[in-house]
């Protein structure tokens, strides 16, 4: 018998520059049940399958998404579930031009020897599980890294990039086009310097790493922090931490890494556009940038929600509106 490769297939490439390309972005929302529980229970509404389904749905159903987001990040529990009109997550995102995509890793554990550094596990049985996400329809994967200034060495740099080679390579396999996250937290009262050190560190033993694993670089997504002080510390302004943030970038991320979305952290998403703006415009980047924003885009719309159907509309026009923000400073 003979097999025919099928060729109508999108490549990783193809994939990871529809993600990064055009003015879009792509909607974190794929927080973990523990997580997604106490945001809502902040917002008075109790959490269960059903509210956290709800909250999800809001947002992908959400008017006009998509002229400003490529894809969606999603957890195992919202990849697995249906909108109320019985449609799959994973499908109902494609029919409204968006890819799906699914966090992968299962969290982090304290690194033994690591000295209070932390470590991301879910490696075992990953082979399975993407080969699953990917007959549901996943269209990338993320894994991400957490690293703090104050405990990050050399070893965890190391122990965490090589996890996430693995990974990486492991969602290449399956189809799926890995972003990868070595975060560095902007928690603490630490200067520019520190974050730039830290991020230099946590992006070189990542790059070492995936190209030790053989990975595609022209398949991958990076998604990394903005070098910024600490939340504790006095701000800089966004033209300085867009000038960090590309120092390091330029000199560590290779030209062809098919695209770079930022994380937000958790800082306001008035100042997480306006870094991004003053990324974009620095001008000759070998690749393009966008976002990758979690809290930055839906804080607001939950607390518009809280829980009441009545609403739905209000939140997602808040949603839509932070999305338009975000995308409107890389245009
Ligand atoms: P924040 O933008 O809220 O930091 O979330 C992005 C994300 O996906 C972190 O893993």
């Amino acid at each position: 018998m003979t097999t025919t490769l099928r060729t109508d297939l999108p490549t990783l490439a193809e994939i990871a520059r529809r993600m990064t390309h055009a003015g879009r972005g792509i909607l974190a929302a794929d927080e973990s049940i523990k997580t997604m529980s106490s945001r809502l229970e902040q917002e008075g509404i109790a959490s269960s399958p059903t509210a956290r389904r709800d909250y999800r749905e809001l947002l992908i159903t959400a008017e006009g998404l998509s002229d400003w987001v490529s894809g969606v990040i999603w957890s195992d529990e919202t990849f697995g579930q249906d909108l109320s009109d019985g449609r799959p997550f994973p499908q109902a995102a494609r029919e409204l031009g968006i890819l799906p995509g699914i966090k992968v890793d299962t969290g982090t554990s304290k690194l033994p020897g690591g000295g209070g550094a932390l470590i991301t596990e879910g490696l075992d049985g990953l082979g399975d599980r993407l080969a699953s996400y990917a007959e549901r329809g996943a269209a990338f994967a993320k894994w991400r890294a957490v690293f703090d200034v104050a405990t990050i060495t050399p070893y965890s740099a190391r122990a965490n990039g090589h996890a996430l080679a693995r990974y990486a390579a492991l969602c290449q396999q399956h189809g799926i086009v890995p972003i990868v996250e070595p975060e560095v937290l902007c928690t603490g009262d630490h200067d520019l310097g520190a974050s730039a050190q830290a991020s230099s560190l946590a992006l070189r033993s990542a790059f070492d790493e995936l190209v030790q694993a053989g990975v595609d670089l022209a398949g991958i997504v990076l998604k990394p922090n903005f070098v910024t002080p600490g939340l504790d510390a006095a701000p800089a302004t966004a033209g300085t931490v867009a000038a960090a943030t590309f120092g390091v970038l330029s000199d560590l991320v290779p030209a062809d890494v098919a695209g770079i979305a930022f994380l937000s952290g958790g800082q306001p998403t008035a100042d997480v556009c306006e870094s991004l703006r003053e990324l974009h415009r620095l001008g000759e980047r070998p690749w393009p940038v966008t976002f990758s924003f979690g809290r930055a885009l839906v804080s607001e719309a939950l607390h518009t929600w809280g829980g009441d159907v009545r609403n739905v509309p209000s939140a997602q026009q808040v949603l839509v509106h932070n999305c338009r923000q975000a995308a409107q400073a890389i245009r």
